[in-house]
């Protein structure tokens, strides 16, 4: 079975096509640079972007898999949660292919396609989770605890209150002067700096509670930004983002392994573009191994936003449509921009 994904929630315009698993193409447009001299997604920008990208990195899957567009029995498409503007592109694209093909389509969850990414086959070596397991879903727009018990079957667990993690690292980003996206340059300024030099809030530490909040680590950068009283250079400023990313790992961590252990899961799966942090990453497999919990992080490319999270997922919820032969009867699939997993 040849499932093609389309993704293109956000701004990441991403094909992919796998086969019983297995990956066979992935291509990626990020629009990253588009959006830098904004300090963030300008979500107008970001459609229209999608809408020049999508045909070429359609074809690049195609072209990457040696596969044609006749050989494919099925096509999964991001519906949701995501920008309104920015899913019509791929949902629209989703739509056209199945129709002329005449082959299911279905629409997909986002953060459902994240945390099951680590089923996918890469060939990276990486063991498979087994159900249960904790999930953290954490990047820019989500930060969530949802513990997976099979396919289909989550609960949520925590999730932030105000900004999600990245882009809580984002806008302190900003304040520091750093460019866009504020989370890598500071993954990059901490490691030469000191992360107990500034005591920056830990919110909702009770412990049996798994909700994050990180709009007053925001506020308390900006106090202390306002205290030094000129924008912090060198070893000041990589003190700075070495304090305020370890108050960001610290909750996250702690929640994370406190809750794997109250559902009584043996692996934790980490997924989404904050996944890529040194600090976090580090920082996780020494709790998990002193937790005797096994971590799995998917491989880089699957981590941020990307389709063959998308088509891995698809493959699940198209599997009886494709044996049945079923025909495309997706006329009114819609995107839903705010839709909750869980
Ligand atoms: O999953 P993603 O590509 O897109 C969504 O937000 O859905 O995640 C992007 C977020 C941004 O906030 C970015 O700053 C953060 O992930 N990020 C990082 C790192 N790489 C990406 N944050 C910290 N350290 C990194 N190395
Ligand atoms: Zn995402």
């Amino acid at each position: 079975m040849k499932i093609l994904g389309i993704e293109s929630s956000c701004d990441e315009c991403s094909a992919a096509i796998i086969e019983d698993g297995k990956v066979l193409s992935h291509i990626i447009a990020s629009q990253i640079p588009l959006h830098a001299k904004y300090g963030g997604v300008v979500p107008e920008l970001a459609s229209r972007a999608h809408i020049v990208d999508i045909v070429e990195v359609l074809r690049g899957a195609f072209k990457e898999a040696g596969v044609s567009p006749e050989q494919i029995d099925g096509v999964a498409v991001t519906q949701g949660p995501g920008l309104i503007g920015s899913l019509l592109v791929g949902l629209e694209a989703a739509k056209a292919f199945a129709y002329v093909r005449n082959i299911p389509l279905v629409g997909v969850h986002h953060t459902e396609g994240h945390l099951l990414a680590p089923l996918i086959d890469t060939a990276s070596g990486m063991e498979k989770p087994t159900f249960p397991f904790m999930g953290l879903v954490v990047s820019g727009g989500h930060t969530n605890l949802i513990a997976v018990r099979g396919i289909g079957q989550y609960e949520s667990i925590g999730r932030t209150l105000d900004d999600a993690a990245g882009e809580c690292l984002d806008k302190v980003g900003k304040m520091l002067g750093l460019p866009y996206p504020g989370g890598v340059a500071i993954d990059k300024l901490s490691v030469g700096g000191d992360p107990q030099k500034y005591d920056f809030p830990r919110a909702l530490p009770q412990h049996d509670n798994f909700d994050f909040s990180f709009s007053g680590l925001k506020t308390s950068v900006a106090t202390q930004l306002r205290n030094i009283g000129h924008m912090p250079e060198g070893q000041d400023l990589a003190d700075l983002c070495a304090s305020a990313l370890e108050a960001v790992v610290d909750s996250l961590a702690r929640k994370t392994i406190r809750a794997a252990k109250k559902i009584h899961a043996k692996t934790i799966v980490v997924a989404g573009g904050v996944s890529a942090n040194r600090r976090l990453r580090q920082r996780l497999a020494d709790d998990c191994a002193r937790e005797k919990l096994s971590l799995s992080i998917p491989p880089m490319k699957l981590c941020t936003d990307n389709a063959a999270m998308i088509a891995g997922l698809g493959q699940y919820r198209l599997k009886d449509l494709v044996e049945s032969h079923a025909g495309f009867d997706a006329f009114n699939l819609q995107p839903r921009p705010s839709w909750n997993l869980v």
